[in-house]
């Protein structure tokens, strides 16, 4: 049976072009930009090619079962690392599942110290949705740290990093960490708020002319030789030229978070699109496209029109992630092709490609709360040292990470009860951490 999600969640369809396209000048001024730079051509071949692509890669989504997904051992890919098949299977998939990153045990009694150092500051923290708040805005509580430079995660991060390659030599693969919050969701809290998207950025992966580079095979008619793991350009991609809450700088060569509580499916867990090529050059590639007027030739790409001229980007505003919609981005097949991550024990991590189409459970039947910190990977590039290195002073300071300052008000976990900061940390944790970095 296909990994259909039965109804629908009510997230937000992207169904007309709104005021804050004409309004706003960017949108038209950065579409005319890159059809001079490709040309209809190139642009129409991509899309007949990507939708083409597509029909066989949601065909074969929705034709699985729930174990579409890679799941390996974190032992295993700690000491081998990946083989060939799976190397070329995670790049084509974009995301897998490692268990026991840290044991259930572990996983467990940071879960109770977390819980504790919420309770014991709960009046200075801050959460989302404000009505019934489970994103915590939280970044240093000394389970994220223990968990961040346990010497698993940080060897996994790196067996993560070395899946992308750059020939320029300002790269590698050791992990830098990027301070991400936690979430900690009650049992049968529903959760609009984050529909199908992808992070890094919105509409500056066509407005960057750096950014843009990264998908040049995309706009120049050849989206198959797209390499999703090329940090040549992507390295030096601005994420943030247009600010907003939602963006990260750092670039994550993988988004993940690892367990503190059971995961599964319905149960306030993450779903995934579990294709990465074909999906980044259809969302690139959609805004250029006007649908034709039959909804019945809706499928059929050919009968799609070049539209160079509108200024709408579908589900693309300049401080959001980018969001994708059944009826915005129809050849994705959503509804069929997003699909739950696998049932996870705590101490299990997921993670997913920065490209990677996902979105958050909107129910949660499970019995429990469902905790997650979140832990990318991050190689180490000049932009992911800059930040890394700003977001070590901020921390050292009192002040959150620089990405989340918009949402964390003055947070200052340093003054925290319980807060025990980069204390007794090992060497290698250090130089995740930026310690080694000129100060
Ligand atoms: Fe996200």
């Amino acid at each position: 049976m296909p990994a259909v999600i039965k109804p629908w969640p009510a997230w937000h369809e992207f169904t007309e072009e709104t005021k804050i396209y004409t309004q706003d000048p960017d949108f038209a001024r950065i579409k005319q930009e890159v059809v001079s730079q490709y040309g209809k051509e190139a642009i129409c071949e991509s899309w007949l090619k990507t939708c083409r692509a597509l029909e066989a890669v949601t065909e074969d989504i929705a034709a699985k079962e729930g174990d579409f997904i890679p799941v390996f051992e974190a032992s295993y890919v700690i000491n081998q690392g990946f083989t060939e098949s799976e190397t070329r299977r995670i790049k084509e998939i974009g995301c897998l599942i490692v268990h026991q990153v840290i044991s259930e045990d572990e996983a467990g009694y940071q879960y109770e110290k977390l819980q504790e150092y919420i309770s014991n500051n709960q009046e200075h923290i801050r959460g989302w949705p404000l009505e019934n708040p489970s994103m915590l805005r939280l970044y240093d509580s000394p389970t994220q740290i223990a968990i961040r430079t346990h010497p698993n995660h940080l060897q996994l991060q790196r067996k993560l990093n070395e899946l992308w390659h750059d020939t320029s030599g300002e790269t590698n693969s050791e992990p830098l960490l990027y301070s991400d919050g936690i979430r900690d969701r009650k049992p049968r809290s529903p959760f609009l708020g984050l529909g199908p998207h992808i992070d890094a950025g919105s509409l500056c992966r066509w407005g960057d002319t750096t950014y843009r580079k990264a998908y040049h095979h995309i706009f120049s008619g050849n989206p198959e030789l797209h390499d999703t793991f090329d940090l040549g350009a992507r390295k030096d991609a601005d994420q943030f030229l247009f600010s907003g809450a939602a963006h990260s700088r750092v670039f994550r060569s993988f988004q993940g978070w690892t367990a503190l509580t059971s995961a599964a499916p319905r149960a306030g867990s993450i779903m995934l699109f579990p294709h990465v090529q074909m999906a980044i050059a259809y969302i690139l590639l959609r805004p250029f496209f006007k649908p034709p007027e039959s909804t019945e030739d809706l499928m059929d790409a050919s009968k799609w029109k070049f539209d160079p001229d509108s200024a709408w980007f579908p589900g693309t505003f300049k401080d959001q992630s980018q969001y994708l919609s059944r009826s915005s981005h129809p050849h994705l097949r959503l509804e069929e092709c997003l699909i739950p991550s696998p049932s996870m024990r705590p101490g299990d991590s997921v993670w997913w490609h920065t490209d990677m189409i996902h979105a958050v459970d909107t129910e949660h039947l499970g019995e429990e709360n469902a905790s997650v910190v979140f832990i990318a990977a991050c190689p180490t590039s000049p932009v992911n040292k800059g930040y890394v290195k700003l977001q070590l002073q901020a921390s050292l300071a009192g002040r959150p990470p620089p990405d989340y300052e918009l949402g964390a008000g003055n947070l200052n976990e340093t003054a925290f009860i319980g807060y025990t900061g980069f204390e007794g940390l090992r060497t290698e944790a250090k130089a995740a951490l930026g310690f080694d970095l000129p100060m």
